[in-house]
């Protein structure tokens, strides 16, 4: 169906359009152009009236309103159409522009089913849908699964605007692949969810296999506390290290170590108290007989590893530790396929591992080091040739490194209205227009754009909602209110009723 004309000056990416009806930004249409269909993107679209132009008082604005309704013509919708390339070559994945620009007087039609469903739903299994297009909502939208376990991810938008969703969608789809994910889960936002044969766990963190100045953050000593992390260090030896009692065997190392060096007896002791605290506060997290942690992540599973009960540095340590060794673990495994022989014989995981990280703006920060900002640049550089996937999910963007982000090979971008997260995006993603930036504070809940490897094209689309879980709703605070008011009104009715049976009783 033919929906406007291209009018004026026309580019070979960008035409002027005239159209029958207002056309919505961000819906797909196909410029019929002399040399073959073009898919175009509308960028901008206006809407403006000749008899209410100029307007000077209300009387005639209300007679120009009058004039407006009955001239057919008055109506002027003008689009701006961003040409993203020869339909049938974007159809096999290929993004062509055309040399010469499409003829003013081209015809603008409708994109139809056939025309956008190879482009954005392609059939082959590595596509998985995640929802519909925003604008062309009978189209539906998939993902590139591959991409992202190769190529990584970030998925960044305000507080509330369903990053977790579509984490909790990727899940879903990871699972039904038998593929293995591994949630960082910060805010317990995927333990209840709905996936067949999901692992859901507190991720653990064995203190025999830290570095000492890692033991040191993980029993929270202060950084700056010289003499007690000597005597950390000191003490934390091989034989502590293979104890069969721990956590006994290092404090008797500490207090040794404090009786025999002269000026340490207090820091030995501050130490002490230390370690008591964090082995009484973290027993369930620091556990010196857990075996490798990493264990407990399973192969072909979603792996949800629960954070939430650790401080933001003892999570620190945690990731890291993770995303070492399940890096060191994919190199072994791709090495050993390679025929190469290992230094232990075992590797773990014999497929790609995808993994998440949540709230990544606190681990991996902009202008300070950590080590998970460490871990997961070098899994951002090397994951594609190993075989692991790197998923950061964040409401903050312009607290992320810049580094980490721009190798984000995909992005979701949802609603995101602060100009400094848009411009850090903008920057880390050189495929997403400036017509496309300047969409992210329109949208609404679970409304994406995505760029990046994972599409055959940027585009705009609305998120499936996950449906059976619990992730991250909003408290509703005025239902438990009341309910807690009711719950007190019972209990003082009780009350009243035990007080008036025992003064009955006397
Ligand atoms: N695609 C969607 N369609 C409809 N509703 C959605 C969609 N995605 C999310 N929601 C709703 O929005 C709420 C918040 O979503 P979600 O927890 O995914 O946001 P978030 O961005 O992860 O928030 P936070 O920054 O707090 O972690 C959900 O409880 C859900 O009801
Ligand atoms: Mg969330």
């Amino acid at each position: 169906m033919n929906i406007g004309v291209v009018i004026g000056e026309a580019k070979p990416t960008e035409v002027t359009a005239q159209s029958i009806r207002p056309l919505s930004v961000g819906e797909y249409v196909i410029v019929d152009s002399q040399n073959g269909k073009l898919l175009g993107l509308v960028e901008r679209s206006i809407v403006s009236s000749d008899a209410l132009t100029d307007i000077r008082n209300f009387d005639e604005a209300m007679e120009s309103k009058e004039v407006a309704e009955l001239n057919t013509r008055d109506k002027n919708y003008k689009v701006k159409i961003g040409i993203l390339g020869f339909l049938d070559k974007l159809q096999k994945g290929q993004a062509i522009v055309p040399a010469v620009p499409p003829l003013p007087g081209t015809s603008i039609l409708e994109a139809t089913q056939q025309d956008l469903g190879m482009i954005f739903a392609p059939r082959s299994k590595e596509w998985i849908r995640i929802g519909s297009l925003l604008r062309n909502s009978e189209i539906e939208a998939k993902i590139n699964i591959n991409r992202i376990v190769s190529r990584h991810i970030g998925i960044l938008a305000m507080t509330g605007m369903g990053k977790s969703n579509l984490v909790s969608l990727i899940a879903k789809q990871v699972s039904s692949l038998q593929g293995t994910l591994i949630i960082f889960d910060y805010h317990n936002d995927y333990t209840n969810l709905s996936v067949p044969k999901i692992s859901v766990t507190d991720a653990k963190i064995n203190p025999r296999l830290l570095q000492a100045d890692k033991l040191a953050e993980v029993i929270e000593l202060r950084e700056n506390a010289d003499k007690q992390q000597r005597v950390l260090r000191e003490s934390f030896t091989a034989s502590v290290r293979q104890a069969k009692d721990f956590w006994t065997a290092l404090e008797e190392g500490v207090s040794a170590f404090g009786h025999t060096t002269k000026g340490y007896a207090d820091s030995a002791s501050r130490v002490l108290d230390k370690i008591d605290d964090a082995k009484h506060r973290f027993s369930d997290i620091l556990d010196p007989d857990c075996g490798d942690p990493v264990d407990l992540i399973k192969e072909g599973r979603v792996n949800v590893l629960s954070v939430a009960e650790l401080s933001e540095r003892q999570a620190n340590v945690g990731l890291s530790y993770y995303l070492q060794e399940l890096l060191n673990d994919r190199k072994d495994s791709y090495w050993a396929k390679k025929g190469r022989k290992l230094s232990r014989n075992t590797t773990k995981f014999s497929s790609p591992l995808f993994v998440i990280i949540e709230e990544a703006h606190v681990f991996i920060p902009k202008g300070e080091h950590t080590d998970t900002k460490y871990w997961a640049s070098k899994v951002a550089r090397e994951g594609r040739k190993f075989g692991i996937g790197l998923g950061i999910v964040s409401q903050r963007p312009r607290n992320i490194d810049p580094n980490v982000l721009s190798q984000m090979g995909s992005l979701a971008i949802m609603k995101i209205v602060q100009d400094d997260d848009q411009q850090q995006i903008a920057s880390a993603a050189e495929s997403l227009s400036k017509d496309l930036l300047t969409q992210l504070s329109s949208l609404n809940i679970g409304d994406a754009v995505l760029v990046g490897q994972w599409v055959n094209l940027p585009s705009i689309v609305h998120v499936d909602e996950v449906k059976g879980k619990a992730i991250g709703s909003d408290l509703d605070a005025v239902a438990e209110w009341s309910e807690s008011t009711k719950y007190k009104e019972i209990a003082a009715e009780s009350t009243q009723g035990l007080i008036q049976k025992d003064l009955l009783m006397d």
